[in-house]
């Protein structure tokens, strides 16, 4: 038995779904993904945050009637460019449930908020309660664990990036590693694929599904939009992979 989830982040939708950020249509380049994540097959959907690029309610109807045909349970967290409130407000009916953790075929996945209400730049945060429950859920079930958050809790090596993570992730860290069950991080924000191991535990950042951040010497591929499809086997090991598509427009 294996759960397969997508992430799906960064999908950054106006209420105008003419609109462009930096030259790409963003309602146009998510409509490719999903078409790629109903390929794939997922049983469960993350939305890692950035799900809109002013947080208007309009965006979030775009949201709900794209992934509508994927017909499957999603969860959710904002990013620093959504309005919390009115994404919750949104995102009251099936399929999207609240739940920050949940429990499916020996797993555990854990979801926090990383957005900072005052923040200047988009930079992150993980606020004392953010990181009790964390600590919690961790002291209350040894199950493998996925935790996912909006911000990269650990540096791109990418300077302007690394100023706009998660401003206090040590503490994070500090957090996680004292907890062996704890595989795997998922993250979003940084408009890239990223997989690296830290102590044991695997950080995966993963692409847009529209404009992606490109480090020197990228390739064309590395432009597209894409999600993130992870397995996750009831033996406590997993798969991950990046599924791109392939863009209507040129990048
Ligand atoms: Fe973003």
């Amino acid at each position: 038995m294996v759960l397969k989830i997508a992430q799906i982040t960064d999908t950054h939708l106006f209420a105008d779904r003419t609109t462009a950020m930096r030259g790409l249509v963003t309602w146009d380049s998510f409509g490719d993904v999903v078409a790629e994540v109903k390929a794939w097959n997922p049983d469960i959907l993350l939305l890692t945050g950035d799900l809109t690029h002013r947080g208007e309610p309009q965006a979030y109807q775009h949201l709900i009637e794209r992934i509508a045909p994927l017909n499957r349970p999603t969860y959710y967290i904002p990013g620093n460019h959504d309005d919390v409130d009115i994404l919750n407000q949104e995102f009251k009916n099936s399929p999207f449930l609240a739940d920050k953790v949940f429990q499916d075929k020996g797993w555990q996945v854990l979801l926090l908020d990383s957005t900072l209400a005052t923040a200047q730049s988009g930079e992150g945060y993980l606020s004392e309660a953010q990181l009790k429950a964390l600590e919690q859920s961790l002291i209350a079930s040894s199950e493998p664990t996925v935790v996912v958050l909006h911000h990269h809790p650990v540096p791109m090596g990418i300077d302007w990036l690394d100023t706009i993570g998660v401003q206090n992730y040590q503490a994070f860290l500090d957090c996680l590693t004292r907890f062996p069950q704890v595989k795997l991080v998922l993250f979003g924000h940084v408009h890239l694929e990223f997989d690296e191991p830290y102590q044991g535990i695997q950080f995966c950042g993963s692409p847009s599904t529209c404009k992606q951040v490109l480090r020197d010497g990228a390739s064309e591929e590395e432009a597209y939009p894409g999600f993130r499809g992870l397995r996750l086997f009831e033996d406590g090991t997993y798969q991950t992979e990046v599924i791109r598509s392939h863009p209507r427009q040129s990048l």
